[in-house]
C-alpha cells in the first residue's frame, strides 16, 4: 500500500491544470449503455481508480472500451448483459447507475445492492422509489435487486424526498431511453447533472431544466452515439484552492470554473484569501493565518460535502474558533481524529465539529480513511511543520489524478513511497 511522505511548511506557487471531473465522467460513461453506436469522451481522468472500475463495468456488460490518454472510446460488441457483477459494484457505489439504462432499454436488470461505506449507510431507496413510480417492479433476491418493467418503463412525475445526486442522474439515464416524458422534482442541482444532461441531449434525448430543481426528460427508444468533453473537476479545483489557503502562496488553477465553486470561494474570501477569475481559470493568493469561517454542507449550490474535510483542515489553523456542520452524510468526520494527531483541536458532537484554531500543526503519521478525508490530511501536512506520512493513499487515488506530482510542480514536497 502506497503512502505519501510530505515535508510541510512550504507555500504553494505556480500553476496547476485542473483535470476532468470524476463525478461527471462516471454517469456519462454509464450513459454510453444507452446507445449501440460508438461514443467518444474527452477530458476523462482515466488514471483514477473509479474511472477504471467504471470501464471494467462497461466491459463486463458487453461494451468494448479503448482508453487513449484522457479519451475513452466506447463501442458495442454485440448485445449487452443485464446483470452487473457484485465484484464491481462493491468497489464503487456509482456502478449501481448502470441499472437505469439497462432497465429502460431491456425491461429487466439485476444489480447487487451496494453496501455501506466509510462515510455512512448510503442507501438507494430514493432511486428505487423513483423507478417504482415510473412503473418498475422490484424483487430483492440474495443481496441483489431485480427490476423489471413490462413492456418498458413509463414516463411520469417523480418527486425525490432529498435532492440526491445519484438518484437524479439515475432517473435521467433511464428516462433518456424511455419514449415518454419524465419529470423529476426536487432534483439535485449539481453542475455534474447539467454535464450529464448535455451528453444525453447529444445522444438524442430532450432534457430541460438540468441544473434546476425540476428536470424534464423526453426520451427516445433509440439513441445515437456522440462525442463529449467532460467538465472540469470542481472538487479537485476546490481542494487546490483550500490547500493554497492553508499553506500560503499564490496558485493559478487552469480550467477551474469559478461559477461551480461560488460557496467555497465566498468562504475562502471570508477566511482572508484573495480569489479571482483569471483567463480560463482561477487564481488564489493567501498571506498569513486564515480567519475562522464556519460552514454547513448542503446540496448544491451550498458548500459541497466533498470539501468539508479539506475545509476542516484549513480551519484547524484559523485564528479563532469555527463550526463545521455536515448535513449531507451521516458519518463524515473520521478525519477529525487524524487531524488531532497533527495537533488540531477539534471536538465532534453529532453532525457538528467545533474547531479551535491552533497556530501550528505538526507532522505525524496519519491514515486516510476515505477519499476526501485523505485530501484533508494532505492539506494539513502541506501546512504543518515537519514530516507527515499519509497512509492508505489508495483512497486518494480514487479521486485525485497524480496529486503528488501536481503539488510538487507548485512547490509542495510530496513523495509517493511504494510499499
Ligand atoms: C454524489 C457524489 C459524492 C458527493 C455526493 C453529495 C458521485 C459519484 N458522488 O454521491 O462525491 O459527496 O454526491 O454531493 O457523484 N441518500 C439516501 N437514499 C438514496 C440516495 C441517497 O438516503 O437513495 C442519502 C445519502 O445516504 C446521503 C445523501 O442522500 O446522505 C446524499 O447522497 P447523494 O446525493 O445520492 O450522493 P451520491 O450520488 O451517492
Amino acid at each position: 500500500m502506497d503512502q505519501f511522505v510530505i515535508e510541510g511548511g512550504r507555500p504553494l506557487r505556480g500553476e496547476v491544470e485542473i483535470g476532468g471531473s470524476k463525478n461527471a465522467a462516471l454517469p456519462i460513461l454509464i450513459a454510453t449503455l444507452l446507445t449501440d453506436e460508438p461514443c467518444r469522451l474527452d477530458n476523462v481522468p482515466t488514471r483514477l481508480r473509479d474511472i477504471r472500475t467504471t470501464i471494467r463495468l462497461l466491459e463486463s456488460l458487453g461494451k468494448t472500451v479503448a482508453v487513449r490518454g484522457g479519451s475513452v472510446l466506447v463501442s458495442s460488441a454485440g448485445s449487452l448483459k443485464t446483470q452487473a457483477p457484485y465484484e464491481i459494484v462493491k468497489q464503487m457505489r456509482a456502478s449501481v447507475l448502470a441499472a437505469g439504462p439497462l432497465l429502460a432499454r431491456f425491461g429487466l436488470v439485476r444489480v447487487p445492492i451496494p453496501g455501506g461505506c466509510a462515510i455512512g449507510l448510503r442507501p438507494i431507496d430514493i432511486h428505487l422509489k423513483a423507478f417504482r413510480e415510473l412503473g418498475a417492479r422490484e424483487i430483492a433476491d440474495h443481496g441483489d435487486v431485480i427490476l423489471s418493467a413490462a413492456p418498458q418503463l413509463a414516463g411520469g412525475r417523480v418527486r425525490l424526498r432529498f435532492p440526491s445526486v445519484g438518484a437524479t442522474e439515475h432517473v435521467m439515464l433511464a428516462a433518456a431511453a424511455t419514449p415518454a416524458r419524465t419529470i423529476i422534482d426536487n432534483a439535485a442541482r449539481e453542475p455534474e447533472i447539467a454535464d450529464l444532461a448535455a451528453f444525453l441531449v447529444k445522444l438524442g434525448a430532450k432534457v430541460g431544466g438540468a441544473g434546476g430543481s425540476r428536470v424534464v426528460v423526453e426520451g427516445q427508444r433509440r439513441l445515437r452515439g456522440a462525442r463529449h468533453r467532460v467538465m472540469a473537476d470542481r472538487i479537485e479545483a476546490g481542494t487546490f484552492l483550500i490547500a493554497c489557503a492553508a499553506a500560503g502562496g499564490r496558485l493559478r488553477l487552469r480550467g477551474a470554473r469559478g461559477a461551480d465553486l461560488a460557496a467555497v470561494i465566498a468562504a475562502l474570501k471570508r477566511a482572508g484569501a484573495a480569489v479571482s477569475a483569471r483567463g480560463d481559470g482561477l487564481e488564489i493568493e493567501m498571506r498569513g493565518r486564515p480567519r475562522p469561517v464556519s460552514i454547513a454542507t448542503a446540496p448544491y449550490p451550498g458548500f459541497p460535502t466533498d470539501l468539508q474535510a479539506p475545509w476542516m483542515a484549513l480551519m484547524a489553523l484559523a485564528s479563532g474558533a469555527s463550526i463545521v456542520s455536515e448535513a449531507v452524510f451521516e458519518n463524515r468526520f473520521m478525519h477529525a481524529a487524524e487531524l488531532g494527531r497533527m495537533g488540531a483541536s477539534i471536538g465532534v458532537s453529532g453532525a457538528e465539529a467545533a474547531i479551535a484554531g491552533v497556530a501550528r500543526l505538526t507532522g505525524a503519521p496519519v491514515m486516510a480513511c476515505d477519499l476526501r478525508a485523505g485530501a484533508a490530511l494532505v492539506i494539513a501536512a502541506l501546512a504543518a511543520k515537519g514530516r507527515t506520512t499519509v497512509q492508505r493513499v489508495y483512497h486518494i487515488d480514487r479521486g485525485y489524478e497524480r496529486l503528488e506530482r501536481k503539488l510538487c510542480e507548485v512547490g509542495g514536497r510530496v513523495r509517493r513511497v511504494k510499499r
